[in-house]
């Protein structure tokens, strides 16, 4: 999961926002040490992780910032967004409600963030296809129209964690 004696070129902040639950800090986790936890904790606050990766023969280290999805327990929006090159829009797939606030969390990355800033839409729990609550069809959709990126992850079974990030830093870098 990268040397960290190696020289870096780039460095890259990220913003993970969604509602609480939908497994931000989970995909954090497991891009950034290949960790997973079932019994995962509310953030509170603001947590960072790195990880370096190349792109392009250039070593990149991705600074990915989590904070709580629960209002009570959010940092303050405009320095968690500052400086901010990518965004990741998290919802659960089994949980309709967590897709509708997407509008929101857009507004919210829009008033706040860089204008140049790439953003991914992740529907997260792709392992828990029984209680699919949101049809990959409407995300899809909703991701044409407002013009990002968008994936099906599952933090558990590490499925599409890695393009995810890959995704976004490619297309900044
Ligand atoms: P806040 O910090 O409150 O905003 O929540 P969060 O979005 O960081 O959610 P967190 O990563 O803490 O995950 C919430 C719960 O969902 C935990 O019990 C995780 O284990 C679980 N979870 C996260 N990702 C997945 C996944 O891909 N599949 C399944 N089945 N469960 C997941
Ligand atoms: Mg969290």
């Amino acid at each position: 999961y990268g040397d960290q004696s190696q020289k870096i070129d780039y460095v890259f902040k990220i913003v993970l926002i969604g509602d609480s639950a939908v497994g931000k800090s989970q995909i954090l986790s497991r891009f950034a040490r290949n960790e997973f936890s079932l019994d995962s904790k509310a953030t509170i606050g603001v947590e960072f992780q790195t990880r370096t990766l190349q792109i392009q023969n250039k070593s990149v280290k991705a600074q990915i910032w989590d904070t709580a999805g629960q209002e009570r327990y959010r940092a303050v929006t405009s320095a968690y967004y500052r400086g901010a090159v990518g965004a990741m829009l998290v919802y659960d797939i089994t949980k309709r409600q967590t897709f509708d606030h997407i509008p929101r969390w857009l507004e919210e990355l829009r008033s706040h963030a860089d204008k140049n800033i790439v953003i991914i839409l992740i529907g997260n729990k792709s392992d828990l296809e029984n209680q699919r609550a949101v049809p990959t069809e409407d995300a899809k959709e909703f991701a044409q129209k407002e013009g990002l990126f968008f994936l099906e992850t599952s933090a558990l079974e590490a499925t599409n964690i890695e393009t995810a990030f890959s995704t976004i830093l490619t297309e900044i870098f």
